[in-house]
């Protein structure tokens, strides 16, 4: 299949390429959009066949769920059961990086939703990709652009990579502002659960809801047995072509074994800004400022696919803390890394 790739800014919207795109998903199609979180893969979210042709084009397992993008949060309507939390979630996060789980209604196909009669709802901000929902004049149902297993798509480089042959459309937006999936959370009563951290931290929505939990799954490798409450948690994630082993550990205990690290073995070291004067810069990669966690969270999913180019025998990244953005980048990490966490004394 012949991918036609169109070009635009969020300043500078084609109207025209918008209204060709727009065609595409009406008719049952493929368009991989630009969105403020990562690139997605949409079709028209209430047609199970498009909804097919997601699953086959990621190579992704068809009890995943995949996630509808609305234009804006009243629409939700028209696709799920709504509540007062939801419309006080969607007041302060909407649009923007925030997916509410909702029961759904009949309109949303079972193969939109892997079988759950609940359907994931977000609202993006991206001005791309909302011009794209409104003139599809219905949801657009869209999992990260990626191949299923590898890191989520941060520009349309990463999409053409994975997708290039394989897909209708993708639109180039350009980078994305903030590199990963949005929060999940899962309404109950007046507690938010969070299944998926993201850049709507914990810490926020305890500033809309009465209670917010951290569902297991998100710091936790689950038992063999155990079902976790969203089903993309319990697949290998973005794993990079050479193990990746995360050090915890005083800072310049970690800089110091980075250091001999590159003498000993052919390793790729995800450091920090600061550490670079240190190293070599043989297979290294900068992921920003200590304390600069958006930076880091814009860089990651780059630098593992950056990673996959370079032939080492392992990769060697920071633990980040739990706090803030911190536990969006942990949750990516560790599962990256398949949970392997070396303690450097
Ligand atoms: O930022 C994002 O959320 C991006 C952009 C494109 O919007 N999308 C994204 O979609 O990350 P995806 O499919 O890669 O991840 C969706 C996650 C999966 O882990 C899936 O299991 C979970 O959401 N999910 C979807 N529907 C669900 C449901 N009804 N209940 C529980 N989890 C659900
Ligand atoms: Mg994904």
């Amino acid at each position: 299949m012949d991918t036609q790739i169109f070009r635009m800014t969020p300043e500078e919207i084609d109207a025209q390429a918008i209204k060709s795109c727009a065609e595409i998903i009406k008719s049952g199609g493929l368009v991989a959009i630009p969105t403020e979180t990562v690139y997605g893969l949409g079709a028209d979210a209430t047609d199970a066949d498009a909804a097919a042709k997601i699953y086959a084009a990621k190579g992704r397992p068809s009890d995943n769920p995949l996630i509808i993008h609305i234009a804006a949060p009243e629409d939700a309507e028209r696709y799920a059961h709504t509540s007062p939390l939801y419309y006080k979630l969607a007041k302060a996060f909407m649009p923007g990086p925030l997916t509410v789980i909702l029961p759904k209604k009949d309109i949303i196909p079972s193969g939109v939703t892997g079988g759950l009669d609940t359907v994931a709802v977000r609202c993006p901000s991206h001005k791309v990709a909302h011009a794209l929902i409104e003139a599809s004049c219905v949801a657009i149902a869209a999992p990260s652009a990626n191949l299923s297993g590898s890191p989520s798509p941060t520009s349309a480089e990463h999409v053409i990579a994975d997708m290039n042959g394989r897909i209708d459309a993708i639109i180039d937006g350009g980078q994305c502002e903030i590199g990963l999936e949005s929060t999940i959370v899962k309404l109950e009563g007046e507690t938010a659960i969070m299944l998926r951290p993201g850049a709507i931290t914990a810490d926020a929505l305890g500033c809309v809801c009465e209670k917010v939990e951290i569902a297991a799954a998100v710091t936790e490798l689950l038992g063999e047995n155990e079902r976790p409450l969203s089903p993309g948690m319990k697949y290998k994630h973005y794993a990079p072509a050479a193990p990746l082993v995360l050090l915890e550990g005083e800072d310049d205990a970690v800089a110091d074994f980075l250091v001999a690290a590159q003498s000993r073995e052919n390793c790729a070291i995800l450091g920090y800004s600061e550490e670079m004067p240190l190293l070599n810069n043989k297979n290294i990669i900068d992921v920003g400022a200590r304390d600069d966690l958006a930076t880091q969270a814009q860089t990651l999913f780059s630098a593992l696919r950056e990673t996959n180019s370079m032939s080492v025998d392992v990769i060697y990244a920071h633990l980040p803390t739990q706090n803030g953005l911190g536990l969006a980048l942990y949750n990516r990490l560790i599962r990256a890394a398949a949970h392997t966490i070396k303690h450097i004394d």
